[in-house]
């Protein structure tokens, strides 16, 4: 059916078209001042100083045509000096709109033309390391980009891309062979690791150590240099330990994941793809692509037409070693080669954003990415009071289930303080679990993804203003409005109070939410939408009554609370926030 703005549009390019200007001149934006109007356009003005006309005149003609011939549309057409159009939507055509939008599956949002094939990297933890803050936004991220492109109609498949390989993993394996003697008998399964004292906690609290020790001791780093190298090679108790490292490390990921309701197509690693990593690089060399710099393997980056300096890519370190972009570079050899998506995108903090400039310009030289796009949808980090990126109290990252834990006790508390108590504590506590989610995901979406935002669990788990909480206790009192009621099928609905258009207006304007967070991977376009929507839910549910009102008016309000409710419900599943049966 497209959407209200697009109707509106086209009616304002005729317009424009029948005054002798090409249509574009006549676009139209929700109007800054709804007391003027549903819709406005300034394009005129622009119009007005190239033709050297005046641009009232201009705007007259256009709203004499868009008021003879656009009576259906419009109710109301003015024009405000210098030479702005201003319209009022007809109150039949509000009606029809909320009818078929709330009947729609797909309330009214039409797929995209032409679907495309995305492949979203997002998550990215690390072997034996904890998630920290910045896995949290490429989870949040990722996840809600999923859905947007999903919902849009693309083909979405996402991958995990552990960081599974390089000399970390020969370090850690020196450590436990130094900590555990027996650790040949560990190998043999999670549940053997445990028994003998080897858990996720404990390989965490490895890593420190070997990495330190390698520091300051060249024979402990040389001996990791050998043991990577082994590990590569196939040494088989390695190989069996390294795998037990990897998967006590990705369960616990994917525990903490899973709270945050992240999905994964795909759970590879660097090293799924490191057994492409010798030829891949033979060929290189032998396409003079990439050479030997003083013993360490380059790929050269830097092009004539470059503005800013782009420095070579190493692939191989002397030692021989792959590094972190090899792996990188074979991995989009791999996903081109198996799955050919039409994109890539990489959710990853925007400090990573010189590897994937160099990835991205070494790939295309490479040949590897004819018909694949790659995108870096980088991200902000997440500041603490001092806007600089959140740390723990004795200086160290913060680790994201520490995170999580603090947002769920401030949900709590505010649910506690605030007289929330529906039923048992357990009750209470499933709640606050779900609010806290919502909380810091909406809190992480509604922000520009490039800048970061600062952290503070007592402002994101409020139950006002721009949070998770505020939107989510919109959608439920939505929701136990319509369930209280009698629903009627084929009401009439009847505009008649400005809160009862507003809230019409902002749910006929998510269509255009979810395109343009589909075009720029941003979901805080659904975001801003959805608080837009919650507010004019809340002013409509707080002037409109709904019991008391004459039974047609009651009919039509309760057909927009379900629709608000509904429009609700769907920007909160794409954000990756659950709707909670009560709050
Ligand atoms: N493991 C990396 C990190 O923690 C993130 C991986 C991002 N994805 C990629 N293909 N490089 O920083």
């Amino acid at each position: 059916m497209g959407s209200l703005l697009n109707h509106v549009n086209i009616a304002f390019g005729e317009a424009a078209e029948s005054i002798g200007l090409s249509a574009e001149y006549g676009r139209a934006i929700r109007a800054v001042r709804p007391e003027l109007g549903d819709f406005q356009c300034s394009g005129i003005l622009g119009a007005a100083r190239k033709l050297n006309r005046s641009a009232e005149e201009m705007a007259d003609e256009m709203a004499l045509f868009l008021r003879l011939k656009c009576g259906n549309l419009f109710e109301n057409v003015t024009v405000v000096a210098p030479g702005y159009i201003n319209v009022r939507v007809a109150r039949t055509t509000l009606a029809r709109f909320v009818a078929e939008t709330v009947a729609d599956p797909r309330l009214g949002i039409g797929v995209v033309p032409r679907a495309k094939f995305f492949f979203i990297d997002y998550g990215g933890p690390n072997v034996a390391k904890a998630l920290h803050v910045g896995h949290l936004r490429s989870a949040v991220i990722g996840e809600s980009l999923r859905r947007i492109l999903g919902f849009a109609g693309h083909r979405v498949m996402t991958d995990i891309h552990v960081g599974d390989w390089g000399t970390p993993m020969g370090m850690l394996i020196d450590q436990i062979r130094l900590d555990f003697p027996n650790w040949r008998d560990l190998a043999k399964s999670d549940a053997d690791c445990s028994a003998h004292g080897l858990t996720f906690e404990v390989l965490q609290r490895l890593y420190p150590v070997a990495s330190a020790a390698c520091k300051i001791d060249p024979t402990r780093a040389e001996s990791a240099r050998l043991t990577t190298a082994a590990l590569q090679a196939g040494n088989e108790d390695y190989q069996i330990l390294w795998r037990r490292m990897v998967s006590l490390s990705l369960s616990s990921a994917l525990s903490e994941f899973s709270r945050l309701g992240a999905h994964f197509d795909l759970l590879l690693g660097e090293s799924d793809s490191a057994g492409e990593i010798p030829d891949m690089l033979s060929d290189l060399v032998a396409r003079n692509i990439a050479h030997y710099d003083e013993r360490a393997l380059v790929i050269p980056l830097q092009s004539k037409s470059d503005r800013s300096k782009l420095p070579p890519m190493i692939v191989e370190k002397a030692d021989g070693a792959a590094l972190y972009a090899t792996t990188d570079l074979a991995t989009i050899l791999t996903r081109v080669r198996d799955f050919k998506p039409d994109a890539i995108l990489y959710v990853v903090d925007q400090r990573q954003s010189l590897h994937f400039r160099q990835l991205f310009r070494a790939a295309e030289i490479a040949g590897y990415v004819e018909k694949t796009q790659l995108l870096h949808v980088a991200f902000g980090t997440v500041n603490g009071p001092d806007n600089k990126p959140f740390k723990t109290r004795d200086g160290s990252v913060m680790r994201l289930r520490d995170l999580l834990d603090l947002t769920e006790a401030a949900a709590l508390k505010r649910l506690e303080s605030s007289g929330h108590e529906e039923g048992s504590r357990e009750n209470l506590e499933a709640i606050a679990k779900q609010v806290s989610v919502a909380a810091l995901k909406f809190a992480d979406l509604s922000s520009d993804r490039i800048s970061g935002y600062v952290f503070d669990a007592e402002q994101m788990t409020s139950f006002e203003g721009k949070t998770g909480p505020y939107i989510q206790y919109a959608a439920v009192r939505s929701a136990s409005v319509i369930s209280k009621v009698q629903q009627n099928s084929a009401q009439d609905i009847i505009v008649e109070t400005p809160e009862e258009r507003s809230l019409i207006l902002a749910c006929l304007a998510f269509p255009e939410a979810l395109s343009d967070a589909t075009v720029h991977f941003s979901p805080d376009r659904i975001a801003s939408s959805a608080f837009e929507i919650a507010q004019a839910f809340n002013r409509f549910y707080a002037a409109c009554s709904i019991r008391s009102a004459p039974e047609k008016i009651r009919d039509s309000r309760i057909v927009l609370t379900t629709l608000a409710s509904k429009v609700l419900c769907l920007a909160l599943w794409l954000l990756g926030i659950e709707t909670p049966e009560a709050m």
